[in-house]
């Protein structure tokens, strides 16, 4: 047998196999045997690409080759539908319809699918190109992952040319079990929809074929036009013919039920017979379906079934005339994009930001909203001036869900720049994310020394994002360690700097020399160190700056990934960000400057607050005017060896009552509990009124 020969062979069999097994779920051959065969066929096709079938069944199977997407127009037009949010403005489409046309029209009513929007093009009968909706006109060619989706026909039992449209979704229980086995909490997918769009753009269509996503079509455009069936039910039923997966969920309107239900008989498709009147049952009936569906789906697509109507009506620049869109409930919130600007963090990570139309959302008004990175810029093929559908993501961030509706201005997906925005050097990617690496890009440093000071990590009062951003630009901050080091005298005279300022600065600066170490090591923003992970460092063994550096200087990579919570990429990533000669200056700096670099300073520090609240329980309650926010009276209580508790019980032993505290300071007269107002407890603090001193304006502050 010739190579020619084999190849033929092989890709005919595991055709063969692969449709009895996809499509009827019998098994022909055993896996190993198909393994086999289907290896064989690769390496074949490897040698030979010449003779590679354009169908051939190992496209199923993807490649490691990574794919680009290029942009390729569209050779028919990809619109958007109208919208309807109510059942009389369906049925006022209906009578408008029928009105317009001046004769008897009928109507078939699908799911509108919430997944992506696919054009399939088949060039006599092979599938040449599955293109993404894009603007309409221009959208991105997908291909290789496409052709691993078994409900797409590779090739088609007629050599036709034609383009079908078809909405690629992923079945809510394969969306749950795939995001739960995703380890990596970023990586996860927010709803079936993006989990399917990241797919249909992955770079490894190997990859893309292990989500089992799936296809329904629901149009068909033929380029000879004399092909084209009557009405649309008979497209539905030639796609069928042709090997496509239409939604078996079908519904068909006439003036009356009988007559919908003789239509769908005669084009041999099952589904729902309804006449006009029904149309408000019809609704209810889905809407309470809905839930119980294995897809998600975000409405229900009305057509006029008369092909030869919808070609006199026509379509206008967005939507065709003839069809419409019940949307199940108004979208959270509309907004057109207006522009999107790129931030520059910490860590060097450029994030895109949607600047949209001021938008009412939960109570707020809304300006901006994340966009994450350029993935998920694809993935929803965004461009300026596109109206958007926002939300708030757990109810705090906004961000872009969707586009409800492309720009006219033709503009085409938005690309970030290749250059940092801040400082113009060049962008990084690195998984999926982009970076700037230019350690001293100024939004990086002023990010990096802003986090430093913040409450949650150094917490050095009044030293916040805008401070820091005056500081900077006048030359006095221009690294973590300058914070210990710079003459804040310099500052007076800036805008908002007062000698006021500049006195609570420089004592929020000496207050934070007896931060714990373990928050110095967060405090520092190193991949990977957080809270939490500064923490077990510390807990680990790590209780100090010097050993840390020391398996770094080793190289000991599972020192640090052995640690329960790590692992490999994390010991990798603390090597690599402590290799770094400039952070190492930062540190010996900021040792020099008396910040702790080992769990010992923190002793040390402790041993010198006497523990003179031991035994004792202390519960809080009101607002205080040197404790803002209070939680920092329970640090100074927990420092001193007392406990702290939230509520009034039996066993507490003292209450600290500032202004406004009510029902736990009755609790605590009741129950006899010591109820210490805010001078005395100054005072047990030894920090009595004397040291607080009165400013020019006669305002009150603790030194
Ligand atoms: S018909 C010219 N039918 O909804 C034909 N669209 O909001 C227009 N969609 O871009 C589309 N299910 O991606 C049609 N049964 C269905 C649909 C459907 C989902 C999507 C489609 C379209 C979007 C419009």
């Amino acid at each position: 047998m010739s190579i020619k020969e084999e190849i033929d062979k092989l890709t005919q069999e595991l055709k063969v196999y692969q449709d009895k097994y996809y499509k009827e779920g019998i098994s022909l051959v055993s896996d190993n045997e198909y393994d086999r065969l289907t290896d064989r066929l690769i390496a074949l096709e490897k040698e030979h690409p010449e003779l590679q079938h354009p169908d051939s069944p190992t496209k199923r199977v993807g490649s490691d080759l990574t794919n680009d997407f290029p942009e390729v127009k569209h050779t028919i037009p990809v619109l958007s539908l109208d919208k309807a949010y109510s059942d009389a403005a369906v049925l006022e489409f209906f009578s408008r319809s029928i009105q317009k046309e001046g004769g008897a029209l009928s109507f078939a009513a699908e799911e509108k699918i919430d997944g992506i929007s696919m054009v399939l093009y088949y060039e006599k009968g092979i599938l040449v190109r599955a293109v993404t909706r894009g603007n309409g006109e221009v959208g991105n060619d997908v291909t290789p992952n496409i052709m691993t989706m078994h409900s797409v026909p590779l090739s088609l039992p007629e050599p036709v040319d034609i383009a079908v449209r078809g909405e690629v979704y992923l079945e809510k229980a394969d969306f749950e079990r795939l995001n739960a086995a995703e380890a990596d909490e970023a990586k996860k997918a927010a709803n079936p929809r993006n989990l399917a769009a990241g797919t249909v753009r992955r770079q490894k269509s190997s990859e893309a074929c292990r989500v089992p996503l799936t296809i329904f079509c629901y149009e068909g455009f033929w380029s000879n036009k004399a092909e084209t069936p009557s009405d649309h039910l008979h497209i539905l039923s030639y796609l069928r013919s042709l090997g496509f997966r239409i939604n078996p969920h079908l519904a068909f309107f006439d003036s009356d039920k009988e007559k919908a239900r003789k239509k769908l008989d005669d084009a041999g498709l099952e589904g729902e017979a309804y006449s006009f009147e029904e149309i408000d049952e019809f609704i209810k009936k889905k809407t309470a379906e809905r839930k119980n569906l294995p897809y998600e789906i975000d409405g229900l697509v009305f057509k006029i079934n008369e092909l030869g109507v919808r070609e006199k009506f026509g379509y206008t620049e967005h939507h065709p005339r003839w069809a419409i869109a019940y949307k199940f409930e108004a979208p959270q919130a509309e907004a057109k994009l207006l522009d999107i600007t790129v931030q520059v963090g910490r860590t060097g990570r450029i994030t895109p930001v949607a600047e949209i139309t001021p938008t009412k959302l939960g109570g707020s008004t809304i300006r901006r909203a994340t966009l994450h990175n350029q993935e998920y810029i694809d993935e929803l093929e965004l461009a300026i001036g596109d109206t958007v559908s926002v939300s708030k993501r757990g109810d705090v961030i906004p961000a872009v869900e969707s586009v409800t509706e492309k720009n006219n201005e033709g503009n085409t997906t938005y690309k970030m720049p290749l250059d940092c925005p801040c400082c113009h050097s060049p962008v990084v990617q690195v998984g999926g994310l982009q970076y700037c690496q230019n350690y001293d890009c100024p939004d990086q440093v002023k990010g990096r020394i802003a986090y430093f000071a913040s409450v949650d990590e150094m917490d050095i009062v009044t030293l916040g994002p805008k401070t820091v951003e005056l500081l900077y630009n006048a030359g006095l901050l221009r690294n973590i360690e300058d914070i210990y080091t710079a003459d804040f005298q310099k500052a007076a005279g800036l805008p908002g700097f007062g000698d006021k300022s500049i006195e609570l600065l420089q004592k929020g600066v000496k207050e934070s020399l007896s931060r714990p170490f373990a928050t110095v090591l967060s405090a520092l923003g190193v991949a990977d160190i957080g809270k939490k992970s500064a923490e077990i460092l510390v807990k680990n063994g790590f209780d100090s700056i010097d050993k840390i550096l020391n398996a770094v200087d080793r190289n000991d990579t599972e020192a640090f990934s052995s640690i329960a919570g790590f692992g490999t990429v994390t010991g990798e990533r603390i090597i690599r960000a402590f290799s770094s000669e400039r952070l190492r200056e930062t540190i010996e700096a900021l040792r020099k400057a008396g910040v702790h670099m080992s769990a010992e300073e923190d002793e040390k520090d402790e041993e010198e607050n006497e523990q003179v609240f031991a035994g004792q329980v202390w519960c809080i309650t009101g607002s205080f005017q040197h404790f803002n926010p209070r939680t920092k009276a329970l640090k100074e209580i927990e420092k001193r060896g007392g406990r702290t508790v939230s509520s009034v019980t039996g066993k507490t032993t003292h209450l600290l009552s500032g202004e406004g505290g009510g029902s736990k300071r009755a609790e605590a007269e009741r129950l006899g509990v010591k109820i210490v107002s805010e001078d005395e407890f100054l005072e047990m603090l030894g920090q009595e009124k004397a040291e607080t001193e009165s400013d020019e304006n006669g305002q009150m502050f603790l030194l």
